[in-house]
């Protein structure tokens, strides 16, 4: 559904279908997409200038346009990254754009389970990807809402807590402060889009809930706001800026000192 919503061609008809029923219910839904991506290469390019050699992408997605190694290593090209997804046809098609890339990978694996991760980071080759004794970014960009509240602690902390000073979080999110103004049915719609088409259930975090997943880091300038306002000299023009009202995504970007 989101590789469709991004205009790319790895989707099937069945994800199509679904994001023309998201649509419906959100017509926003592409430029909330396309909008989350555009946050995303700010933050990484940001990163990647401060001087972060290493980036753990979550549940990173398919390829598209501005992948996070292009964006790092057009700034540092020994940077590297470690794309992690459930979706096989994500990681086949990954691991394919990466070909004569030695400094990056996609590995297949379900960030909910984060101690099965570290043991992947530290066991084989992937420690020459991701040393988790040196600073890393830690990336869950549309993501989180897919983890209920009882778990997200226990998917979140085990990782976060790992990383060394110097290291970074990013995180982007829908959050109740903007979704709060919508109309409720429409919320509804979207809900059971996603309930009955990708059997996921969505959960809207409100500001207090996704500052506390930030435990430990300290926010950088602006701190969490609609990803359309983080920072938007840096990139290209969001699709929200002709908006009335900002992305419902909510973001960050903070550092471990
Ligand atoms: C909305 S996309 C976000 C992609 C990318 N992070 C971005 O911001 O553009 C969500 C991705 O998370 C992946 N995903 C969902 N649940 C996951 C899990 N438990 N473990 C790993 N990946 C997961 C999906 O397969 C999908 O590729």
């Amino acid at each position: 559904m989101y590789d469709y919503l991004l205009g790319g061609v790895q989707n099937f008809e069945a994800d199509r279908e679904a994001a023309r029923q998201l649509l419906q219910a959100f017509p926003d839904a592409a430029d909330t997409a396309r909008s989350n991506r555009l946050f995303l290469s700010r933050a990484v390019r940001t990163l990647a200038e401060d001087g972060i050699c290493q980036f753990l992408d979550l549940g990173s997605g398919i390829p598209t346009q501005g992948n996070v190694h292009e964006i790092a290593q057009a700034i540092d090209p020994a940077i590297r990254v470690l794309y992690v997804d459930i979706d096989p046809v994500a990681v086949v098609a990954s691991n394919q754009i990466l070909m004569g890339n030695p400094a990056c990978r996609a590995i297949e694996a379900d960030f909910t389970h984060p101690h099965l991760i570290l043991d992947a980071l530290t066991a084989g080759d992937l420690s020459n990807v991701i040393d988790l004794d040196r600073p890393t970014a830690l990336l869950y960009c549309s993501v989180l809402q897919l983890v209920s509240d009882d778990l997200i602690d226990s998917v979140v902390a085990p990782i976060r807590d790992r990383l060394v000073p110097g290291s970074a979080l990013v995180i982007s999110h829908p959050g109740t402060a903007v979704t709060d103004g919508y109309d409720e049915s429409s919320l509804s719609s979207v809900a059971e889009v996603y309930r009955t088409k990708a059997a996921a259930e969505i959960v809207m975090r409100s500001d207090d809930q996704l500052a506390a997943l930030f435990k430990g880091f300290t926010f950088m300038e602006p701190g969490l706001v609609s990803i359309n306002e983080w920072r938007p000299e840096l990139g290209e023009p969001d699709p929200y800026v002709s908006k009335s009202m900002p992305s419902p995504m909510r973001g960050a970007v903070a550092v471990r000192y």
